[in-house]
């Protein structure tokens, strides 16, 4: 039985007016909440009566007689379903507010006094992320009730929210989201100790309104603004429909849909191969019947740079991490996997774009990209060492100043001392050069490769 869904309360003797019998007849105060059963016994199961007449009222009008044994229906009988016991209980399917009597053979047998609760908000059904809802409690009497109101996260309300203001007997949500928002709201009613649901429903973006997004130079990105619910689910009927959407950058169109060309993959922008050109802030923007959804999404490109690319003994190795836009907090650091006692040396990006290191050792060097102190993307490059050179370069440092002013002069005096040598030193190098060259081919295949990190990769302005 269902009894566990009747609050009683207390119970009441009343004088009913124009009843026969009995003067003080049993009346139970009943609480019920809007969309849940309720049962209302007659006879107690123990009376083993088998009445001829039986005969439930609400507020006076018929609802159901039974007479020998058949139910004849009344009034509202959308309202109500007879159990079949012994109790000739009523199922309250749809409860109403008011005074349900049962009769048995001519005597009033039990009365009870039916409340229905229910919190109605001001809006139904979906509302978008920055809507105003208003919550209310109905019935409401200041001098008996004290409520309170619980999130969806079952916190309690204490009034001193931003966004949340609470009345006496309702409760104000401005500008709704959907982390803090979306989901069952509680009103907890007191002395009675009700606790009566109501579902708020919100369209919107799971993520922050303003979105940072990092992608690694030649990576593969998309872009996109998922909502909190799918809108290709067609099946609830309450759900809007988004008429169209667009993604925008520099007030130019990137991406513009219909929503009848919407697939089951939330509109998305594929960027195959990331530029610095696709750095920058896009706006999505989604209209729906009433109103629109807009968020930003911020798209930061980054890559690193070797100046030379290898490490010879007579040049260090200018490492350097470029990113654009630089968000701000941002700040780039360059570590050297392959030296754990080594510190990362790091630097803001924000005044050059760059952020540079010169490095002395040969292995893996890591650039991470960290925004209030989060790697937010990192890149490697592994640096290599030039092989050869160191024996050229000992015994001829001459080269070094070849390249300087003057150099002709000394040249021509070298040339006539050693062309044998120089010969020999001139293959060397060009072997050396090449095998740089195919090593160099190698590395950029598995260097700079993105790692991208899922939903933390943004952070809060
Ligand atoms: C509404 O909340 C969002 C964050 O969810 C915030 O960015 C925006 O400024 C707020 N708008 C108003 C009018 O308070
Ligand atoms: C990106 O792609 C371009 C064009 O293929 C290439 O020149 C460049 O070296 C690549 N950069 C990185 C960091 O992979
Ligand atoms: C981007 O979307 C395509 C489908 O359009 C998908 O195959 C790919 O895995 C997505 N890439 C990323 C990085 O999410
Ligand atoms: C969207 O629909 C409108 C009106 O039906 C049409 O003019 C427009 O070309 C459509 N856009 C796309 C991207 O299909
Ligand atoms: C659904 O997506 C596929 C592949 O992404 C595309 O070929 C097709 O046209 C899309 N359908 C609609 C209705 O847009
Ligand atoms: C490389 O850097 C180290 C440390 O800063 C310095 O001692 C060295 O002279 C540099 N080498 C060259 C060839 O510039
Ligand atoms: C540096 O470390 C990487 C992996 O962590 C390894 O593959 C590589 O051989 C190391 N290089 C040197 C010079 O130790
Ligand atoms: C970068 O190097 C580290 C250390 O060897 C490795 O764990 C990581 O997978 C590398 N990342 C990429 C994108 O190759």
């Amino acid at each position: 039985m269902v009894l566990s869904s009747i609050l009683v309360s207390f119970v009441l003797y009343l004088a009913l007016p124009g009843a026969m019998l009995p003067v003080t007849v049993r009346a139970e105060k009943v609480n019920v909440i809007a969309g849940k059963p309720a049962i209302l016994h007659c006879l107690d199961s123990t009376d083993k009566k088998n009445p001829a007449t039986l005969i439930w009222k609400y507020n006076n009008k018929l609802l159901l007689k039974i007479f020998q044994g058949n139910p004849f229906k009344g009034e509202k009988s959308e309202m109500w379903t007879l159990n079949n016991d012994e109790s000739f209980s009523l199922e309250l399917v749809k409860a109403e507010t008011g005074l349900y009597t049962c009769e048995v053979d001519g005597k009033l047998e039990t009365t009870y006094e039916v409340k229905v609760w229910k919190v109605i908000g001001s809006k139904s059904g979906y509302l978008l992320q920055g809507d105003t809802l208003k919550l209310n409690l109905s019935p409401f009497n200041m001098e008996d009730n004290r409520i309170e109101w619980f999130n969806p996260q079952k916190a309690k309300v204490t009034g001193k929210e931003l966004r949340w203001k609470v009345q006496e007997d309702s409760i104000q949500i401005t500008n709704l989201t959907i982390q803090e928002d979306h989901g069952m709201w509680e009103c907890h009613v007191f002395p009675d100790q009700l606790k009566i649901p109501y579902n708020v429903k919100i369209i919107g973006f799971p993520n922050p309104l303003d979105e940072f997004n990092f992608a690694a130079l030649n990576s593969s990105f998309n872009l996109s603004c998922p909502l909190n619910i799918n809108l290709e689910n067609q099946k609830d009927p309450e759900i809007p429909r988004v008429q169209s959407w667009k993604l925008v950058k520099n007030n130019i169109v990137v991406e513009e849909q219909n929503i009848s060309n919407m697939n089951n993959s939330f509109p998305t922008k594929r960027i195959p191969r990331v530029h610095f050109e696709d750095a920058g802030k896009y706006q999505c923007h989604l209209r729906f019947n009433h109103r629109n959804l807009n968020k930003n999404i911020n798209l930061i490109v980054m890559t690193v740079s070797a100046v030379p690319d290898e490490l010879s003994s007579k040049e260090n190795v200018t490492l350097c991490g470029h990113i654009k836009p630089a968000p701000p907090l941002a700040e780039l650091c360059w570590v050297n996997v392959n030296e754990s006692m080594s510190k990362p040396t790091c630097g803001s990006p924000i005044s050059e774009n760059k952020f540079c290191h010169i490095a002395t050792t040969a292995g893996l060097w890591r650039c991470d990209l960290k925004v209030n102190n989060n790697v937010k993307i990192s890149i490697n490059y592994t640096l290599g060492k030039t092989t050869n050179e160191w024996t050229v370069e000992s015994r001829f440092p001459l080269i070094e100043i070849a390249s300087g002013a003057g150099a002709t002069l000394l040249l021509l005096i070298l040339a006539g001392i050693c062309v044998p040598t120089c010969k020999h030193i001139k293959r060397k190098r060009q072997q050396a050069k090449r095998i740089a060259q195919i090593k160099q081919h190698l590395l950029a295949k598995r260097t700079c490769q993105c790692q991208r990190e899922l939903a933390n990769d943004y952070y809060h302005t």
